[in-house]
């Protein structure tokens, strides 16, 4: 009965709506009582459709438009579920009244011409888990607002041209698949989070050649992979982003020779994080160029060779984590010119020789030297220091910088 009841009155939107002498007000009245609704949904399919310049299909009603899925049962019914208009050649904008579509749960506008600006009412869907726009021409910011469609599990922007995006945040989501591409238009990028999602495969390695402002690089708790030094590639981009100043790819799939351009990274950077993956290879000692290094994080790999002593230069360096890994040789003496050094995380390698006694010079809250192969006593001096063993690292530091962390996209 129910059923029979939205049909006719379903039936009756249409034909009011193509009865150009009916008032839009007088449709309102006629059905508001019943399902508010589903009126909505149809104004804002209309509002999607007068703004499509060109469509080479027809339609008919609205839930039989073509790509239309409507509900079927409880508050669903008669709503809009899915608008799957991918690849048909669409010409035009999208319009801010897809917002009012708040059960749509996948929207594909994949593969067609629209240009412009997403609308920041794309916020408003909050049961959206599915979002295509791959291989178009939006242009702008990706809305912040997208942050709210908490249930957005996969966002496609491929082949976009965001020729004024300056921050790419998408970070504490589900996201999967690659990161576009396209980035790497986005010259004006100053700001990439994307940490503890599921995105995969190689970081682009465009990535940081063209984007002079790219200064924030967040990329940590994903599953991006390197597997061997092409892939690395990206490392020798970034090194023209002479603004960076933090690179975290922590906690991801990263094997093969960390490069020695790692050299070359911008002297701006503050926070280098790389720990927990699989990066073999030796620390070139050039990264003692990177003179403002704050955090140098790369516990949990497979780096061999010796501690560079260059590092010795960092006057700002606060931590050192180099645990876990299969460093060898000694501690450099020259550590103790670190005045600012306060944790440093040396356990579980190879090293030998004797504990320096300069490291006393040091500011030193944490020493975690466990797990190596030192001979020696420990230098009186380093008994002051309150926790000489095993501790976690606290790894969760991106909060510092991402205290709206909430925004994302
Ligand atoms: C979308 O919803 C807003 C707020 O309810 C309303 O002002 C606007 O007219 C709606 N747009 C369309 C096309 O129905
Ligand atoms: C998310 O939604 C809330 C409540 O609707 C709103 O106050 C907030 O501004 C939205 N956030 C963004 C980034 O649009
Ligand atoms: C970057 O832009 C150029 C020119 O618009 C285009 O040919 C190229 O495919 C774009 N690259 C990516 C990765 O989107
Ligand atoms: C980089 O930033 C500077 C200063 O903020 C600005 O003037 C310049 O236009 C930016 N360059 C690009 C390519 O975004
Ligand atoms: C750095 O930028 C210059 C000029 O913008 C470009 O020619 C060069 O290929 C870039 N280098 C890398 C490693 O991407
Ligand atoms: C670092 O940059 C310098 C100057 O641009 C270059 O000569 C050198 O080969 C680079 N080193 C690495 C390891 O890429
Ligand atoms: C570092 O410390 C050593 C002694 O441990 C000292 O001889 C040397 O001059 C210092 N180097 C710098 C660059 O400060
Ligand atoms: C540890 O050092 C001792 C002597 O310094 C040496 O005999 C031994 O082989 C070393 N062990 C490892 C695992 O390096």
């Amino acid at each position: 009965m129910v059923l029979v009841l939205e049909s006719l009155l379903l039936a009756f939107i249409f034909l009011a709506c193509h009865a150009a002498h009916v008032a839009p007000q007088a449709l309102l009245e006629a059905s508001a009582t019943s399902t508010p609704g589903v009126i909505s949904d149809y104004l804002a399919l209309m509002s999607f459709k007068s703004r499509i310049m060109s469509d080479p299909s027809r339609s008919l009603a609205m839930c039989q438009w073509h790509g239309v899925v409507c509900g079927l049962s409880r508050s669903r019914r008669g709503r809009v579920v899915v608008l799957d208009l991918g690849e048909l050649s669409l010409l035009g904008t999208i319009t801010p009244a897809l917002g009012n579509l708040t059960y749509m749960r996948r929207l594909n506008l994949a593969q067609n011409h629209f240009h412009g600006d997403l609308p920041q009412e794309l916020g408003n869907l909050h049961d959206l888990e599915t979002l295509q726009l791959s291989y178009n021409s939006i242009q702008g910011q990706v809305p912040p607002s997208l942050s709210n469609c908490t249930r957005l599990v996969s966002v496609s922007l491929h082949g976009g041209k965001f020729p004024n995006l300056k921050q790419f945040l998408v970070a504490d989501n589900q996201f999967r698949g690659t990161l576009p591409s396209s980035l790497c238009n986005a010259t004006m990028l100053q700001w990439i989070q994307t940490a503890s999602n599921f995105l995969s495969g190689t970081i682009p390695r465009c990535l940081g050649a063209r984007q002079k402002n790219l200064s924030i690089v967040w990329l940590e708790a994903n599953q991006f992979e390197a597997t061997n030094n092409v892939d690395w590639e990206v490392l020798t981009s970034l090194t023209n982003s002479s603004k960076m100043k933090v690179l975290d790819v922590g906690t991801n799939r990263l094997q093969g020779v960390l490069p020695n351009s790692i050299a070359n990274l911008s002297t701006q950077l503050e926070y280098l994080v790389m720990s927990y993956n699989n990066i073999a290879g030796i620390i070139t000692e050039g990264i003692g160029n990177l003179v403002n290094l704050k955090e140098l994080i790369m516990n949990h790999n497979i780096l061999k060779g010796v501690i560079p002593a260059s590092l010795s230069k960092l006057k700002n360096l606060n931590k050192l984590s180099l645990s876990n890994n299969a460093l060898s040789g000694p501690i450099p003496v020259t550590f103790g010119n670190l005045t600012k050094l306060t944790i440093l995380l040396l356990s579980t390698n190879a090293i030998t020789g004797a504990i320096p006694s300069s490291l006393s010079n040091c500011p030193l809250e944490v020493l975690d030297l466990s797990h190596n192969n030192l001979s020696g006593p420990t230098p009186k001096e380093l008994f002051s220091i309150t926790t000489l063993s095993r501790l976690g690292f606290p790894v969760q530091r991106r909060h510092r910088w991402t205290a709206h962390r909430s925004v994302m996209l």
